[in-house]
């Protein structure tokens, strides 16, 4: 086995998610153990990097680290090139550039989702050797099978609405849960699917709240007098969706700078005011149907506590991958899981490029088949 002095700075970015920890130990201990590799961690994401706040990881550091939720080097949602730096927003790609040069890195792994794909693109545009992991609950990273922290949050997702059924069923109630996934539906989809939940809500499919009203409706009526609901936290109705649409085309066609900005800023709050939203469907649906309705948020619940089985195996094997894909000087992709084996994907396939559910997809299908209202 050929032995390297080669230097790999780490860095988890985004939200947290489940396996951050067992991906940073596969990471390290093989190329550490198997290429004897030395390897530094950046404190917060892209923020420790352009602070150059590190820390040595050595030995001790990446033992007992398997099982632990979070990530032992803190995170951040900041970016390299839009920093908050005394009030003001500012590009720190040069900073990155010279604590990248300054502790003689060879490579810099960067586990994060999708905004950290077009974050690392960006530093590899400006010739820096960067790989990704992909990790997110929200599953959305495109060109790979899966992310780690996914299905650590399917879990508490699906074991949630296991509970919440009892209460639904005692008070003859509806409960609408609201699931995490961002702009994708895959956390409530699978969960969905998984808790038995009567109606399940994406960001894929626009729903008529009068479709969800009238498949509870028909539940009392053969006997069922409680129903739960799960939405994704994206998930638009058809008439919230036309919204959007109204307020992409006039941004659109808008030659004014601040107009533009503003419609943006509108499709946004709209699309991301997921408390509001669930609300207003809980109320729409005790009003059409004349059950009481009650709202559960899982909220940052998903994200929390120990990686599933499959999480560590997942980032393990990521991660071991990673080392080796250094090894050999292969820079600029992200390690993408794929059937039981890895693929590095060029990070320009990656950035920018959402995984959403497909239309097609054999999960709706179950869905349909087993009589789910997906509230078409
Ligand atoms: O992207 C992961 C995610 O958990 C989304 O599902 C959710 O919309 C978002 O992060 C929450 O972000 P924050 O941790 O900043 O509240």
């Amino acid at each position: 086995m050929a032995k390297t002095e080669k230097q790999i700075g780490i860095l988890t970015a985004g939200g947290d998610s489940p396996g951050l920890n067992a991906a940073i130990r596969g990471v390290g201990k093989a190329a550490q153990g198997h290429y004897g590799m030395q390897l530094i961690g950046f404190r917060d994401g892209f923020r420790g990097l352009v602070e150059n706040r590190s820390v040595r990881l050595v030995g001790d550091s990446l033992s007992g680290i398997l099982t632990k939720g979070g990530t032992i080097l803190g995170t951040s949602r900041d970016k390299p090139h839009k920093m908050q730096v005394e009030g003001k927003l500012c590009d720190m790609t040069d900073a990155i550039v010279e604590n990248y040069q300054a502790n003689r890195l060879d490579a810099l792994v960067c586990l994060g989702g999708g905004g950290t794909q077009k974050n690392a693109l960006r530093l590899k545009e400006r010739g820096l050797n960067v790989l990704t992991l992909p990790k997110t609950i929200d599953n959305d990273v495109a060109l790979t099978d899966t992310t780690f922290g996914f299905d650590t949050a399917l879990g508490i997702a699906t074991d949630a609405i296991d509970r919440l059924h009892s209460t639904a069923h005692s008070h003859h109630r509806i409960i609408v849960v609201e699931i995490m996934g961002h702009r994708a539906g895959w956390l409530a989809l699978g969960a969905g699917l998984a808790g038995g939940a009567d109606v399940i809500l994406i960001p894929e499919i626009p729903y008529h709240v009068e479709h969800i009203a009238k498949a509870i409706r028909a539940r009392v009526k053969g006997g069922k007098s409680f129903s739960i609901v799960a939405v994704a936290e994206g998930a638009l109705s058809v008439e919230q969706r036309a919204h959007v649409a109204h307020l992409e085309a006039q941004r659109e066609v808008s030659g004014e700078k601040a107009e533009r900005r503003r419609l943006k800023g509108a499709i946004q709050a709209l699309a991301s005011d997921y408390a509001n939203n669930t609300l207003r469907l809980s109320t729409q649906l005790e009003e059409l149907t004349g059950l009481e309705s009650r709202i559960t948020i899982l909220g940052h619940l998903q994200r929390g506590g120990t990686p599933s089985a499959a999480d560590r195996l997942l980032a393990t094997r990521l991660g071991a991958a990673c080392a080796q894909l250094i090894q050999l000087g292969h820079y600029g992709v992200m390690v993408a899981a794929r059937g039981e084996g890895v693929v590095p994907v060029a990070l320009e396939e990656v950035a920018g490029n959402k995984k959403l559910i497909p239309l097609d997809h054999p999960w709706l299908e179950a869905a349909r088949m087993v009589g789910t209202s997906l509230g078409e």
